[in-house]
């Protein structure tokens, strides 16, 4: 266990603070996107596509470093993460962000999170606003990977880096002392991030060299090939991490252990390859990728669903079931939180599918998936770690909020299910100049709808952060 609990404890508050003050902030622009895609507001294009990059790229950074605090702060109750490092990770975050507001709201660049090449570099907005936003995300990629490095090592010196993975389980060798699984996900995670994260910092590194030299041609199916191999495993590995702290906290509630043993190990360690081939699903419409990979997509898409879900699922109810477990909010936000994953998992499968993508690619569809899992699953299972590290007396006010936000969350994401269902195009600054008068009045109605969800949303957050906010003073003093 880390020496500076209370170091680690305050580090971990000032960084849940951040995260949750960040988080309003970018549903606050999410709302200002749906408005104007309801046709109550005129956002300028340049605006609105300047406003979605640092809403997309803020909202995937702020879900990895606040499930990564999670884990980090609960590694640290067994293991030793490096404190200077979470500190200096902190400030090089904090500086990418900037970088980021600046290139977006200043510099209007509009690139999308995916910044796919060669959209940065020909969009209209200024070279500095591209260079911006390529420095700042490299700043970001070089702290999650030391993160990511620094809890592979932690947790390989305390129990040995093949037993981290859970290999002495698999080879039946039974350690006298117990291993926690959420060691074996996080292993699986990192080592999946870190090499992921280095293919992703190339690819950075060949945009600067582009943006330092414009006569530079890069090759565009390379390039997307590894945003999407970066992109895809990020998120992915954000959501392990949140269902790692269910495994790890779930039984304080429960009362039961919840176990390591060969069946979670061989699943964890499986959903490290499949994890790594899902991305293909990203490129069906480049016919230029061999036909191979674009099966391999489709297989591994639908494998990694099985591994690591089905184990989870089953864990969820061995843990519940007739366990006599009081329903307060932290246990509550875990499954939910677990729900959201599973349904948004779905969702994506059902993208995934080559015969049904053909209809879904770039549809609202995409957008609904996506903002499931994250919204209704990582934000639950990550407001529920730091209910537990703040360790408010609000339990009531904090259920309210978590119900406020599920009742509004699924009807916000049902209007993006909805919306791809009748083929309304993602990524419309507004609809008005759709050729087709029932799509575009099917993406107005939906996103008007979306509006009062959205409201719905913001209450349920600002009672959350009414009851957590009451508990700071003591958690920061104990
Ligand atoms: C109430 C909360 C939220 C609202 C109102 C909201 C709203 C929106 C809207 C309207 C879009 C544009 C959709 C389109 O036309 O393509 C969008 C895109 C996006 N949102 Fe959210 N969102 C919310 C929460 C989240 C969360 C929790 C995440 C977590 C990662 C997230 C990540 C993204 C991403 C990655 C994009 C795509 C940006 C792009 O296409 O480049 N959002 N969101």
């Amino acid at each position: 266990m880390i020496e500076n609990k209370l170091g680690a404890k305050r580090m971990a508050i000032v960084y849940a603070i951040t995260g949750l003050v960040v988080f309003l902030i970018l549903v606050l622009l999410g709302l200002v996107m749906r408005v104007a895609q309801a046709g109550m507001l005129g956002l300028p294009p340049d605006l609105f596509y300047a406003v979605m990059t640092l809403h997309g790229l803020g909202m995937v950074g702020v879900m990895y470093v606040g499930a990564y605090v999670g884990v980090w702060y609960l590694t640290a109750q067994h293991a030793k993460p490096s404190l200077g490092l979470f500190k200096f990770n902190y400030v090089l975050t904090l500086l990418g962000v900037v970088g980021l507001i600046v290139a977006t709201l200043i510099g209007r660049f509009g690139a999308g999170w995916y910044v796919l090449y060669p959209l940065p570099f020909m969009g209209g907005w200024p070279s500095w606003a591209a260079g911006a936003a390529v420095i700042s995300l490299i700043l970001l990629g070089v702290s999650w990977l030391l993160g990511q490095l620094d809890i592979i090592r932690a947790i390989a010196s305390r129990y040995g880096f093949t037993n981290g993975l859970g290999w002495n389980y698999i080879a039946g060798n039974t350690p006298k002392e117990e291993m926690p699984p959420m060691m074996v996900i996080l292993m699986v995670a990192m080592l999946a991030g870190a090499l992921t994260t280095v293919v992703g910092a190339a690819m950075l590194m060949l945009y600067l060299a582009k943006w330092l030299s414009p006569e530079l041609a890069l090759d565009p199916l390379l390039m997307k090939n590894m945003v999407f191999l970066f992109g895809h495993t990020l998120v992915n590995i954000t959501l392990y991490f949140g269902v790692a702290a269910v495994y790890e906290m779930l039984p304080i509630f429960s009362g039961r252990p919840w176990k390591m043993n060969r069946i979670v190990a061989i699943s964890w360690n499986l959903a490290f390859f499949l994890v790594l081939f899902a991305y293909f699903h990203h490129l069906y419409f480049d016919f230029g990728q061999p036909n191979a990979v674009q099966y391999l997509g489709q297989i591994a898409s639908y494998l990694s669903t099985v591994p690591a879900t089905v184990v989870t699922v089953f864990g969820i109810f061995a843990q519940v079931y007739r366990s006599n477990i009081k329903w307060s909010f932290v246990p509550l936000a875990f499954v939910l939180g677990i729900c959201g994953w599973i349904v948004g998992g779905l969702a994506a499968v059902v993208d995934s599918t080559i015969r049904f993508n053909l209809y879904l690619h770039n549809t609202m569809w995409v957008p609904g998936h996506f903002h499931t899992y994250f919204l209704l699953g990582v934000v639950f299972m990550f407001i529920g770690v730091v209910y537990f590290l703040m360790g408010p007396k609000e339990d009531k006010l904090a259920r309210f909020g978590l119900w406020t936000i599920a009742i509004g969350g699924y009807g916000f994401v049902t209007s993006f299910f909805v919306g791809g269902l009748m083929a309304v195009p993602r990524r419309m600054s507004n609809y008005d100049s759709l050729p087709v008068a029932a799509v575009a009045q099917a993406g107005q109605s939906t996103a008007s709808i979306a509006v009062i969800f959205i409201l719905l949303i913001a209450v349920g957050a600002l009672a959350y952060y009414a009851a957590v906010f009451s508990g700071v003073k003591k958690a920061w003093a104990e």
